[in-house]
């Protein structure tokens, strides 16, 4: 008995020198044994679960032909993915190619399944007594912890390598309040009693569907499964209706957080504000784990919603100039609270003809004329179809009730299953009203590399989306972690790139790094000098200049809080506050 204690005691402080330098991993002294981990699983009531790979049921000795067929036909779907804790939306993050470990469901059967970047745990939490046990005992055992909710992060950052996850899917509860008072309120200044409580597992066409049954409206994004209290309104969180309501962050009233320390505690303007600062814009996964988050809600604002798509001749100057022409006319049309997603694909196929093509939908949030709108666009749309030579397509139509137009519009999943990288900008109403603006910004999206498709959503084309605006450059006095680049934005630029499952690693290098040091570059260069940056959820995972790129002058001061709330580092992610302490997979200490 003596000396078992006396070995255990002398592990625990090799652990514990290790700790300082890196994580402890599986087949290190310092791992939990399964005492441990079974005493883990009593205090959460059996959450605790072993994860292996979606793709493990098709490779190797644990392929199994029925469960294989069914992962195949789920696969795509966005909605099974945020269901598994094994998988997250984009495969590349499951794998760990750097050290040969993938699982791609579609690769050969005979290629061995590795477990690469899935946690080997997760905890399936259903309260936040759960997330505290998660959270202490990860901080107990110096293990790398993840945070995982619907699994969208185009960065990795839900998935890490040997980590234990908490898993905050299954947190669904949402409140209304009519008379929402922060805690601690004082009793001066102005609240905002209209507003919803969303657990940490709530995604958005849930906050959607639950706000029309209630007559409300809060800031969301225009995706089926992204989490309301995650990563998005986190990192700022855009949207159709930031224009007339601000960024997600902007109208978040309160956070409920399990911290570093294991307390659950409350962030808002009257307690622990330095967090609340940090929780607004700072980056999601970084500062513990979020239970709920209340946001200012308001009247469901009726919206004019639209469509439209055209093209030209393959290639052609004329398409192009199109392309001019749509950005030369966003100050006017987002100044006249038009919100708009726009997908370039000028290489496409279809019935067997290579076409250059566009196509937009968006809205005007908080407007009901559909005459009106039609005025704005008209004239626009006409002259689309006069510069390319073929008439563009065009409707518009009111929705009364604007949560009506997200449970419809974008009730399907969103897509996903297939490896996808991004790089992106955020481009300045003042460079897009100058002169030869519009132009700077065409030549350098034209100057990239087409990738042939049929369709461009996500996936290796090119993104313009003008979710910012008025309201968003009004809340310029909202003080939070938000790089302050967006009270200036009308254009958010993204470049999508892809790989197959069966690229080999050093494909997949080439075109990561043609991504980070020559495509990004050149959507840099429109930057208003010494400014600009990119939208910490929709950027280049491997962008160099990350902290000045996602915070601007705003980093020093997270930094500092990151200091005071984790000092140890237990919640690290991909390009987030703090990690530049670490490795790339947040597994040693630099
Ligand atoms: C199809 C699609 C559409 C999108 N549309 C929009 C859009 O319209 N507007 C927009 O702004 N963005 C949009 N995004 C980007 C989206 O906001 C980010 O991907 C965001 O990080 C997703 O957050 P999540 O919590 O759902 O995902 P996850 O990948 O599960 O988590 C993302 C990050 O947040 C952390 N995190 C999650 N939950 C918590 C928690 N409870 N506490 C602390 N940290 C947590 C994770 O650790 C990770 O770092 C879209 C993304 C996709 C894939
Ligand atoms: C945790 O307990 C549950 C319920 O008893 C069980 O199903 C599960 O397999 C356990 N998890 C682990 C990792 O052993
Ligand atoms: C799954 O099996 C069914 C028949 O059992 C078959 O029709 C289907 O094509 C299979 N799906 C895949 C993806 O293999
Ligand atoms: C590692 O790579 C080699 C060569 O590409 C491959 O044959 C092997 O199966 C890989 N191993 C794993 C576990 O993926
Ligand atoms: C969610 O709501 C249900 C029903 O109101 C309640 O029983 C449960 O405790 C709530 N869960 C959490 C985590 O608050
Ligand atoms: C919508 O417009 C009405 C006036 O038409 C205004 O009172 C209300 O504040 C607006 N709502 C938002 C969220 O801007
Ligand atoms: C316009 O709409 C029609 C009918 O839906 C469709 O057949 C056609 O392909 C569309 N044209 C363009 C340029 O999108
Ligand atoms: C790198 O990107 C540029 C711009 O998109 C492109 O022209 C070039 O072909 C790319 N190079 C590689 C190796 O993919
Ligand atoms: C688009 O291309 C993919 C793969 O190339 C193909 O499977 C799909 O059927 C095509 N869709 C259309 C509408 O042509």
């Amino acid at each position: 008995m003596r000396f078992a204690l006396c070995s255990s005691l002398i592990l625990a402080s090799i652990g514990l020198v290790s700790a300082s330098s890196c994580r402890c991993r599986p087949e290190e002294p310092c791992w939990p044994a399964e005492k441990e981990w079974e005493s883990l699983n009593r205090t959460t009531t059996g959450r605790l679960h072993t994860l292996r790979p979606v793709g493990a049921v098709c490779h190797g000795s644990s392929f199994n032909y029925r469960a294989c067929n069914v992962t195949k036909e789920y696969q795509d779907s966005s909605i099974w993915r945020a269901d598994h804790p094994a998988a997250v939306q984009y495969s590349n993050w499951e794998m760990w190619p750097e050290q040969n470990q993938s699982c791609y469901i579609d690769a050969k059967r005979s290629v061995p399944c590795g477990q690469g970047r899935v946690s080997l745990y997760t905890i399936e939490a259903e309260s936040p007594h759960d997330i505290q046990a998660g959270v202490t005992f990860a901080r107990k055992h110096n293990l790398r912890l993840a945070i995982r909710n619907t699994g969208h992060s185009y960065q990795g950052r839900s998935t890490a390598p040997e980590s234990l996850q908490i898993n905050t899917h299954l947190m669904k509860n949402k409140t209304l309040h009519k008379n929402f008072k922060p805690a601690g309120y004082d009793g001066k200044g102005t609240i905002e009693p209209l507003a919803v409580t969303l657990d940490a597992g709530v995604q958005l066409f849930d906050m959607y569907k639950f706000c029309g049954e209630n007559g409300v409206m809060a800031v969301g994004g225009s995706s089926h499964g992204v989490g309301a209290a995650g990563g998005y309104i986190q990192g700022g969180g855009h949207s159709m209706l930031a224009g007339i309501a601000g960024m997600a962050s902007d109208n978040a009233l309160e956070f409920h957080v399990v911290v570093a320390d294991g307390r659950h505690v409350i962030a808002n303007e009257y307690q622990n504000s330095d967090l609340f600062w940090a929780l607004r814009g700072g980056g999601g996964g970084t500062w513990g784990v979020v239970t709920s988050v209340t946001v200012r809600a308001f009247p469901d604002p009726p919206i004019v919603g639209f469509t439209f798509s055209g093209g030209g001749a393959f290639g052609s100057d004329s398409y192009w100039d199109a392309v001019e022409y749509l950005n030369a006319f966003l100050p006017e049309f987002n100044e006249a609270g038009g919100a708009m997603y726009y997908y370039l694909v000028p290489d496409y196929t279809v019935s067997g003809e290579q076409v250059s093509m566009f196509y937009a939908e968006g809205g005007f949030a908080n407007h009901s004329d559909v005459a009106e709108v039609n005025k704005l666009m008209n004239p626009f749309i006409k002259k689309l179809g006069e510069i390319t030579g073929s008439p563009f397509n065009y409707t518009a139509s009111l929705t009364p009730k604007g949560t009506a137009l997200f449970t419809t519009n974008f009730k399907g999943p969103d897509g996903g299953g297939i490896p996808v990288i991004l790089g992106s900008r955020l481009i300045t109403r003042d460079l897009l009203k100058s002169a030869d603006g519009p132009k700077q910004v065409t030549d350098a999206v034209r100057s990239l590399k087409t990738i042939p498709g049929n369709t461009s959503i996500g996936y290796e084309g090119i993104q313009g989306l003008v979710t910012a605006g008025p309201q968003v450059w009004a809340n310029s006095d909202v003080d939070s972690a938000l790089h302050p680049i967006w009270r200036e934005t009308q254009l958010h630029l993204i470049v999508a790139r892809g790989w197959d499952v069966d690229t080999p690693f050093e494909e997949q290098q080439v075109i990561q790094n043609n991504l980070t040091q020559v495509e990004v570059p050149i959507l840099k260069k429109l930057d208003p000098a010494p400014k600009g940056g990119a939208y910490l959820n929709e950027a280049d995972a491997y962008d160099e200049d990350w902290k000045s790129t996602f915070w601007g002058p705003n980093y020093p001061r997270l930094r500092q809080i990151k200091q005071k709330w984790d000092p140890e580092g237990l919640f690290i992610v991909r390009t987030g506050v703090g990690s530049e302490d670490w490795d790339n997979e947040g597994l040693c200490r630099k």
